[in-house]
This record gives structure tokens, C-alpha cells and sequence, in this order.
């Protein structure tokens, strides 16, 4: 399809794909938290009313917004581009290369659209990827190991570890909290010697190839284990309720007289209990790896509360030396786009963005529960943008016609609503730019609304994400899950737009390209008491656009 690029222009897909549901704690010890979402809401967000109109941008709201040329501010972008590094599509071996290439485009191929990273997994880190690997093609599905472990499991009750040990992965909310989990599951089954396997329902299937090499991680649909979906904080089988009930003691003296259950379900959502966040302390994870099956449900980033259990201390520090790099690493592993997926990307990549010189991706997610209007959110991103150099201020006075072979930098906006979009492209099809670029902006998609459980939403929900970590620059909104994945993929520390009302500021630069742990556990299991776990190790710090949460930073 050979679509004619004019200077400004948009493309939209019919539909839309922007997909997330961040959560946040119920009970955490400062509730207070400017991310707190109600679960599972599936909402039409309030603001959705206020920008369906045309808005042309007027001149006096230019000035306000400072920009303008008449600022004087200079443009970042003029800088040439640097030299494109040789592409190295292994990812300095944090990839395998034992894959047929066609069978899932997009993990050879990433390389050639994102920035090059400039971060290299340690060696010890690939050489654990690829034990990880053996043992998961040990222990997959249908082996006649993971046959006796299901016989195992039928029999009702375990007599301890077996050869092979697992975690099931059950996805819940938003596609990216479920990104977000995936790899925390896996940093999880790595640390324990345990095989990943995930449940794969109808609106999950088709989005993820399969990460490691002559086997599969996806769980048989026979699983004995039914309506793993319907797994939730009040399930008798849940860590925190079996310890409860006395069922499970992690005092090991205890644990040897008592039988243990054939798995434990560990719930490890917002929701969750001041009970099942005892998962997070050493006698808990000494007695879980003694269990050869782990059923685990979460909507949360939980990688920096691991990097609170001292026990795992030394290995984490030996697997990434440069903390920050977890999710970046263990995400461009483990998260690679189906073909359907990454031809979505390429495609929209192709036509839209391929001919710019950079890109700046602008990811704008509202929440319900701290509703913000229009125009200040609005006006912060593009107060954000001109106070960083991101994008170029526009000429009021001049008609400004850029010269015929004026370069352009393309801004992608990912949202659920249009009314962004539709301002940003027109004030610079309105105005000329004060550095002679033209800008191009564009949006794939807007749903108005999210549908975290239609698989074509999250096929475009995860396209967009692949497009955003395809930036040069990130601008995103507070406690976007959304904004998590495409930053950590792309190795981007982005530019947080906070809640007007919390900081007196348009937007903070991330301290790391980590996501954030919304709701992270309190308690200090030595003291037995609730400490501030953000000053408790030298990696671990509160989040920039959340308080209370936790994530980690060099
Ligand atoms: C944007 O910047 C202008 C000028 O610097 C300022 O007057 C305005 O209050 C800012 N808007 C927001 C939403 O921060
Ligand atoms: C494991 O069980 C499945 C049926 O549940 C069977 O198809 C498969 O052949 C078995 N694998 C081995 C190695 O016995
Ligand atoms: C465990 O059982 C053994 C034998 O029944 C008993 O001697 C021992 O005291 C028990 N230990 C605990 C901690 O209950």
C-alpha cells in the first residue's frame, strides 16, 4: 500500500489498542497512593467527554503553554544523527540461537528498530539463561518428567522438590501488568531453579512467541487444576490462607512433620494479604522451594521486592550487576511479539515513522480515580517537551515554509483518547517549527475505552507498546504500566509527567528505565514490624510517580 506521507500526517487503525490497568494496593501501610485504581475496572474514563471536539490551538494558548519560538529555546534535535553501531541480533547472547527465524519474526529482528542498547547482559547471565533453558526442555510440557510431577499433583499432596519444579503464570488485568508479571515470574523460577509454564486463556493467545528454544512454556489445557482464573485472595489453597489455617508453617522444624499440599497458589495482586506478603521473607521462600508446584497470580512488577530477601542478594548482583537492567534484559528475552503482532508494528512503522530522523513516543494514560483536565495535562506534556528539548518550538510570527529537504522528527502518541493527538498535530500543521524540522504526528489507535480481555485489543495494545520502545525519547504519565513495558524494552529512562497536584513540576526525568512496584510489602520479616523498605538496600528506592511504591535504580 503505497500511502503518500504529507508533512503532517496521522494514520489511524479503525480500531485501537492501548491497554493497561494499573493497580494499586488496598491496604498498604501509606494508602494514600496517587495510583490506586479499583480492580479490574474496565472504565470509560470521565475525560473521554472533554476531548471528543476539534480544538484549534490559539495563539494566546500557545504563548501560555510557553511554546513558542519567541522563547528562544533551541531544539536538541539538531545534532546530526550518530552513526548506526552494527546490529547484533543475539543481544550480546542474551538470546538463543537455536530458533527457526520465520517462526517468530520479531526476535531476530527488534534489533534493527530499537536504539542500540547500550547496556550488555553479564556473562553469567546468559550462561544462566541457557541452564535455564536445558532444565526447561528437561521438565516442558509432556515430558515424561512433567507427566510424573502431574501425577504428583493429582495425588493431592507432595513429599517435597522433585527433579522438576514449577511456577504457573496466570495472567490477570491489563496487558501491561501481564508483561509486567510474566517477567517477574521468571526472575522468580530462575532465582529457585523452578520452569516458567504460563496459562494461556483465549484473550492471551497469539500475542507471545515462545522464549525458549525445542520446547514450550505454555501449560497443557489439561492442567488437573481448574478455573485458574477464578484464583483470587479469598482461595483456600492461597499461601497466605493455608498459613492461616495452619495448613503450611515456614518454620522448617515445624514444616518437616506436617504433609505438605500438592501446590500452593500464591496471590500476589494488589489485594493481597497481610498473609500472603509474608511470601517475601527468607523462611517463606526456603519453604516454598521445597514445593514442586507453585500456581502464582499477580498485576504487579514485584522484581524489586526480590532484591529485598538477603538470600538472593549475591546472585542478583551476579546476574545484574547493573541493577536497572532487569526488566530491559529479562524483557527483550522473554517478550517477543507473534508474527501477527510484529506485522502490525512493522507495518505502521514503515509507513508512518521509518522516515524520521527521531522519535519521540508520548504514552497518556488517566486514571479514573485522580481524574485530570484536559488542558493541564495538555499543557504539561507540552511544557515537558519544550523545557527538555524534545520537540522544537513554533514560529507565531512567520508563515515559515521549512526548506524542501527539512527533516523530520515524528511524535507518536499511544492513548486511549484522541483529543491529544488532534492538538498536537495541528499546532505544528498550523506553524512552522523555529528549528526548520517538520514534525509528524501520529497515533495508531484510541478506544476511548479499555478492553483488557479482547485479544484484538491486546494484539494492538502490545503493537503500540513495540512502537513506543522504538523512541528516542519517552514521555509518559504517571504509574503507566503501558509506558513500564515500552521503556524497558526500548532502554529508555523516560520523562514522567506527574499528577499536577502532587508536584509543582511538568515532568521529572526517571531515575532508571525500571517499572515500578505499585504495592510492595512493608513488613520487615526480622523485626516483625513495618519498615520503610525504600531505605532498607542501596538499589532499591520509592518510585518517582509513586510514593509508596518501590523499583530499582544503579
Ligand atoms: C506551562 O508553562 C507556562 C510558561 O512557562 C506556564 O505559565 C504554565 O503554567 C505551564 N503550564 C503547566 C500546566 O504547567
Ligand atoms: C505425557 O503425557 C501425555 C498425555 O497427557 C502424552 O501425550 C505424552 O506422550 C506423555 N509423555 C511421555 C514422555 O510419556
Ligand atoms: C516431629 O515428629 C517427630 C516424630 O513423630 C517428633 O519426635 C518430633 O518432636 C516432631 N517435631 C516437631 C517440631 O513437632
Amino acid at each position: 500500500m503505497g500511502v503518500k506521507r504529507s508533512r503532517i500526517s496521522h494514520g489511524k487503525m479503525e480500531m485501537a489498542g492501548d491497554s493497561e490497568a494499573e493497580m494499586e494496593s488496598s491496604n498498604s501501610s501509606r494508602n494514600w497512593t496517587s495510583c490506586a485504581v479499583v480492580a479490574c475496572l474496565i472504565y470509560l474514563p470521565l475525560l473521554v467527554l472533554l476531548v471528543g471536539a476539534y480544538r484549534k490551538p490559539s495563539l494566546e494558548w500557545l504563548r501560555s503553554v510557553g511554546f513558542t519560538a519567541e522563547t528562544g529555546l533551541r531544539s536538541a534535535s539538531s545534532s546530526p544523527p550518530l552513526p548506526e553501531p552494527v546490529k547484533d541480533k543475539l543481544l550480546g547472547g542474551l538470546l538463543s540461537p537455536g530458533f527457526d527465524e520465520s517462526s517468530c519474526l520479531s526476535r531476530y529482528q527488534s534489533v534493527l528498530y530499537r536504539k542500540a542498547s547500550p547496556y550488555i547482559p553479564s556473562p553469567y547471565l546468559v550462561d544462566r539463561l541457557r541452564k535455564y533453558e536445558a532444565l526447561h526442555k528437561k521438565c516442558g510440557p509432556n515430558t515424561e518428567l512433567y507427566n510424573k510431577s502431574i501425577e504428583q499433583l493429582k495425588s493431592g499432596r507432595s513429599t517435597g522438590p522433585s527433579e522438576c519444579n514449577y511456577v504457573v503464570w496466570i495472567p490477570y488485568n491489563g496487558f501491561g501488568n501481564r508483561v509486567l508479571t510474566i517477567v517477574s515470574a521468571f526472575l522468580y523460577a530462575l532465582l529457585n531453579d523452578k520452569v516458567l509454564l504460563v496459562h494461556v486463556p483465549e484473550d492471551f493467545a497469539d500475542l507471545l512467541c515462545e522464549p525458549f528454544p525445542e520446547t514450550s512454556w505454555a501449560l497443557p489445557k489439561d492442567f488437573p487444576v481448574e478455573k485458574l482464573e477464578n484464583l483470587g485472595v479469598r482461595t483456600p489453597e492461597s499461601y497466605g490462607n493455608m498459613l492461616r489455617s495452619g495448613v503450611i508453617k515456614n518454620d522448617m522444624r515445624f514444616a518437616a512433620n506436617l504433609t505438605l499440599p500438592a501446590y500452593v497458589y500464591l496471590h500476589l495482586s494488589h489485594d493481597y494479604s497481610s498473609l500472603d506478603k509474608i511470601f517475601f521473607c527468607e523462611d517463606a521462600q526456603q519453604m516454598l522451594r521445597k514445593l514442586p508446584w507453585l500456581l502464582l497470580k499477580s498485576d504487579n512488577y514485584f522484581v524489586p521486592a526480590l532484591f529485598l530477601v538477603e538470600e538472593y542478594e549475591e546472585e542478583l548482583r551476579r546476574l545484574f550487576p547493573e541493577r536497572e537492567t532487569v526488566f530491559h534484559h529479562l524483557g527483550r528475552y522473554l517478550l517477543h511479539p507473534t508474527n501477527v503482532v510484529w506485522g502490525y508494528v512493522t507495518r505502521y512503522y514503515q509507513v508512518y515513522l521509518a522516515k524520521a530522523y527521531e522519535m519521540v513516543g508520548i504514552q497518556i494514560r488517566i486514571f479514573q480515580h485522580a481524574p485530570v483536565s484536559f488542558d493541564t495535562m495538555l499543557n504539561q506534556i507540552i511544557n515537558c517537551s519544550r523545557k527538555e528539548n524534545l520537540l522544537p518550538a513554533v514560529n507565531l510570527e512567520e508563515p515559515g515554509v521549512p526548506p524542501k529537504n527539512a527533516r523530520e522528527k515524528a511524535v507518536l502518541v499511544t492513548t486511549l483518547y484522541s483529543g491529544y493527538f488532534d492538538r498536537l498535530r495541528n499546532m505544528y500543521y498550523e506553524h512552522s517549527t523555529a528549528t526548520g524540522e517538520v514534525i509528524g504526528v501520529y497515533q495508531p489507535s484510541h478506544e476511548e475505552q479499555q478492553h483488557t480481555d479482547h485479544q484484538n485489543h491486546n494484539i494492538k495494545a502490545w503493537a503500540e507498546i513495540n512502537l513506543l520502545s522504538f523512541s528516542d525519547a519517552l514521555v509518559t504519565t504517571a504509574c503507566s504500566t503501558f509506558g513500564y513495558v515500552a521503556q524497558g524494552l526500548g532502554g529508555l529512562k523516560p520523562w514522567i509527567i506527574p499528577r499536577p497536584a502532587e508536584r509543582n513540576q511538568d515532568c521529572l526525568r526517571g531515575s532508571s528505565m525500571e517499572p515500578c512496584f505499585h504495592s510492595p510489602p512493608s513488613y520487615d520479616c526480622k523485626a516483625h514490624k513495618d519498615v520503610d523498605k525504600g531505605a532498607v538496600v542501596r538499589h532499591v528506592r520509592h518510585c518517582e510517580d509513586l510514593d509508596s511504591g518501590l523499583k530499582l535504580f544503579d
